[in-house]
C-alpha cells in the first residue's frame, strides 16, 4: 500500500469515530505531555485503534489523538509521536501530521525537547524555531508526490509562520519568560550525537539538536499549515558539558520545564 492510499484508510478510520474539525493541531514532545490535562476533551483516539497507523514505542510518549477545546478553540493533540529512529519509513513518520491537515487544522504547533547547541543557552531554556536542518535524515516528502496535499517541488523558505512566532515572542514577555529563537537541527538517533557532531551542527548554523520536528514540519509545509515549532532544551548537546546524556534526566527535566512550557502554550493558544 502506497503512502497516500495508507493516509485515507487512517484518515477514513479516524473519522468513522469523530466528526470533529480541529483548528489547531499540536504534537507534544517528550515530557510534555501533561499539557492535554489542559483542554476540555471531546474524544479519544488511540493510534493502536487505527488501521495502518504506527506505535510509538519510545517512553515518556503515549500514543493518542485528543480532541477538545481550549479557550473555545477546537484543538487536537498528538500526545506521543512517531519517530524515524523506531524503524519506520518517513511517510510513516508523518502520517499523524497530515491526519491533522486532513482532519481540517491549518495551524501547527510542534513540540520537542532537544539539546542545546548555542553556548547562550542552558539546560532548561525554551527555544522557538526559526528554521530547521533536515537534511540528516530522508525527506517524508519521498516517493509519488501526494497531489490532494500539495505540490511536487514546495518551497521551504519560510517554513515556520512569522506571525506565530511573533505570537510566541509577545507570549513569553507577557509570562516573563526568556524565550530563545534558533535553528532545529534533526539528527536520525535514536543515539545521541558525538561531541564532533556537534561541532558539525554549530558549524552548520544550528542551536538545536534533536530526533523528530524538522521532517513533521516538511509534511506541513507540503500541505500548507502554518507552523509553530518549540524546542525544550533538556541538556547541553555531546561535548558541550561534562553530562552524560540520558533519556531518564531528558525526560525529567523537560517535566522540569513543563510549568514555563504549559505557561507560554496556553498563552499562545488564546492569542492565535
Ligand atoms: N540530541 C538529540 N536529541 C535530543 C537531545 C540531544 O542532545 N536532547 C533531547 N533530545
Amino acid at each position: 500500500m502506497n503512502a497516500e492510499e495508507k493516509l485515507q484508510k487512517c484518515f477514513e478510520s479516524i473519522r468513522r469515530k469523530t466528526d470533529f474539525v480541529p483548528e489547531i493541531g499540536i504534537i507534544l514532545g517528550t515530557g510534555l505531555g501533561s499539557f492535554a490535562d489542559e483542554i476540555q476533551t471531546e474524544k479519544i483516539v488511540n493510534y493502536s485503534e487505527l488501521e495502518y497507523f504506527p506505535i510509538s514505542t519510545v517512553s515518556g510518549h503515549s500514543g493518542r489523538f485528543i480532541f477538545g477545546k481550549f479557550m473555545g478553540k477546537n484543538i487536537v493533540i498528538m500526545q506521543g509521536r512517531v519517530h524515524y529512529y523506531e524503524g519506520y519509513d518517513m511517510t510513516d513518520v508523518v502520517l499523524g501530521v497530515r491526519i491533522i491537515n486532513l482532519l481540517g487544522a491549518k495551524k501547527l504547533i510542534l513540540t520537542n525537547a532537544a539539546g542545546g547547541i548555542n553556548q547562550n543557552f542552558s539546560k532548561g531554556c525554551i527555544m522557538a524555531i526559526s528554521d530547521h536542518i533536515s537534511t540528516f535524515v530522508p525527506s517524508p516528502l519521498r516517493g509519488k508526490n501526494i497531489d490532494m496535499l500539495g505540490e511536487r517541488f514546495p518551497d521551504m523558505s519560510m517554513v515556520y509562520d512569522e506571525n506565530l512566532l511573533n505570537i510566541a515572542k509577545s507570549a513569553a514577555k507577557k509570562n516573563n519568560i526568556d524565550l530563545k529563537i534558533g535553528v532545529y537541527a534533526q539528527a536520525q538517533g535514536p543515539n545521541y550525537e558525538t561531541p564532533a557532531e556537534i561541532r558539525m551542527f554549530k558549524a552548520l548554523g544550528a542551536d538545536a539538536v534533536g530526533m523528530s520536528t524538522a521532517c513533521e514540519a516538511m509534511a506541513a509545509k507540503h500541505a500548507g499549515m502554518n507552523i509553530l515549532g518549540i524546542s525544550c532544551i533538556t541538556n547541553m548537546a555531546a561535548g558541550l558539558n561534562s553530562e552524560i546524556l540520558s533519556h531518564t534526566d531528558v525526560k525529567q527535566t523537560a517535566k522540569n520545564i513543563a510549568g514555563n512550557f504549559k505557561t507560554l502554550l496556553r498563552t499562545i493558544l488564546e492569542e492565535i
